[in-house]
């Protein structure tokens, strides 16, 4: 399989990547169809995980396209600060807040993707308990294995060290508490103080820290303590929300009603860039009730963009015309059992999966010791399979497919699997 590279010394600085390395060796997407993306030079790649974790409609979904387009003839942009508003964003809004299991929810629409929506919460969430005169509740926990995005806030609730450490702390007061262990929550806010702390950030099933499902009860347990002392419970839903694990929303699947909501990706399933902050009645209220003058004073250039929110709506009407929140519920053990026979082969530690359309298969901690490259020549040698996956926190391998998969290409994603863990235990001779 020949790799595509860029032509000419190429100028674009890609994330997370060591540019040196790449020179030469990055491959150009060109299209998509289905679950299907295909490079310049024609190579046809399973998307095993949803661009990222993203493209849940799959590719190649004109009625997107057109969706986008009929918008931006009519207006491409236009400013929602203050006194504007425009169509697309208000039924963007009215939708979002009727499929969120909080009633009486109202929408903040964010111009990027998940980081933007996480800054947002993060800075409403002080914002509300000034607004209700407790200005001293000031404290964000988060958990380890956290991923909550790249600004700010996002960086400063991160619980993977490589992606935190190079950075000066960026939010004052953020503390961070073991992933699976509500006791420790407890704790941290009783040393905190009364009244200290305001708000909890807790992704229901971890995400890019690995793909960790919620441990039996964990859950229920901290969405009860944060409700016993008075804590915002915020749940990350950038990965989560618009049916990924079988639900419109993992909090629905969890029963944990929260008081904010973060989303974005599945909102457009990233035909255009667009992301939500869900605030649940009890946030609003302050800002909202008659004769107020709490103004929350945050907002982007492109908030709303009408452009943006009509693609949203449309992908949207997509999945629901299509039953895709019960399509993921329906594959779910189609995934958890295709990966499941992974779980035998030496170079792997553990499989996890069966919320959803995600799943991780993670590489065993000796042979992790025995190579530390070893997982990326493990996403090389998946991709020469034909199969596109990554590396999550350099211990996992992603799973998350677009909604659209089929049962016959979940097989051919663990068959990649499974055949290049072989090559890559041949080369090292085990
Ligand atoms: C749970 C969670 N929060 C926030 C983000 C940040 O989203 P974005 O990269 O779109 O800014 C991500 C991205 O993967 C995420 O998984």
């Amino acid at each position: 399989m020949q790799e595509t590279g860029r032509a000419g010394e190429s100028a674009l600085w890609n994330p997370f990547a060591n540019m040196a390395a790449l020179a030469g060796r990055a491959i150009t997407i060109v299209r998509g169809e289905g679950s299907t993306v295909f490079a310049a030079d024609g190579t046809a790649y399973l998307d095993a995980i949803a661009s990222l974790w993203y493209c849940n409609v799959g590719y190649g979904r004109t009625e997107l396209a057109e969706a986008a387009a009929e918008q931006m003839r009519r207006l491409a942009g236009f400013q929602i600060f203050e006194y504007y508003t425009n169509q697309p964003a208000e039924a963007l809004c009215h939708r979002v807040a009727g499929l969120a299991p909080m009633p009486g929810a109202k929408v903040i629409l964010t111009p990027g993707g998940g980081s933007d929506a996480v800054d947002t919460a993060g800075k409403l969430a002080r914002a509300y308990w000034r607004a209700v005169g407790q200005p001293s509740r000031q404290i964000i926990i988060s958990r380890s294995h956290a991923y909550h995005g790249m600004n700010a806030y996002g960086t400063s609730l991160g619980g993977i060290p490589l992606l935190t450490e190079a950075f000066a702390p960026l939010v004052s007061q953020v503390e961070q508490v073991p992933w699976d262990d509500p006791a420790a929550l407890e704790k941290t806010i009783e040393l905190a103080g009364d009244g200290r702390v305001a708000a909890f950030f807790c992704e229901p099933v971890i995400g890019a820290g690995g793909v960790y499902p919620p441990p039996d009860g964990y859950l229920a347990a901290v969405r009860e303590i944060c409700r016993r002392h008075d804590v915002l419970f915020v749940a990350d839903e950038v990965i989560t929300g618009y049916g990924r694990t079988g639900e419109w929303f993992a909090s629905g699947r969890f029963g944990l009603d929260p008081d904010l909501i973060t989303s974005a990706k599945g909102l457009s399933s990233g035909y255009l860039p667009i992301g939500a902050v869900i605030a649940s009645a009890r946030v609003a209220e302050p800002f909202w009730r008659a004769g107020s003058a709490e103004v929350f004073r945050h907002g982007y250039t492109y908030s709303g963009h009408p452009a943006a929110a009509a693609v949203a709506l449309a992908n949207l009407d997509l999945i629901e015309r299509e039953g895709l929140v019960a399509r993921v519920r329906e594959l779910e053990q189609v995934l958890a059992g295709a990966l499941a026979p992974l779980a035998g082969h030496e170079l792997v530690g553990a499989v996890r999966s069966g919320t959803g359309l995600l799943g991780a298969v993670e590489i065993a901690e000796d042979a992790r010791t025995a190579d530390p490259q070893i997982g990326q020549k493990l996403v090389l040698a998946i991709r020469a399979r034909g199969v596109l996956t990554r590396l999550l926190r350099g211990v996992a391998l992603q799973v998350s497919p677009p909604f659209v998969i089929t049962t016959e290409e979940i097989g051919r994603v663990a068959e990649a699997f499974a055949g290049a863990l072989d090559d890559v235990a041949g080369e090292a001779g085990r």
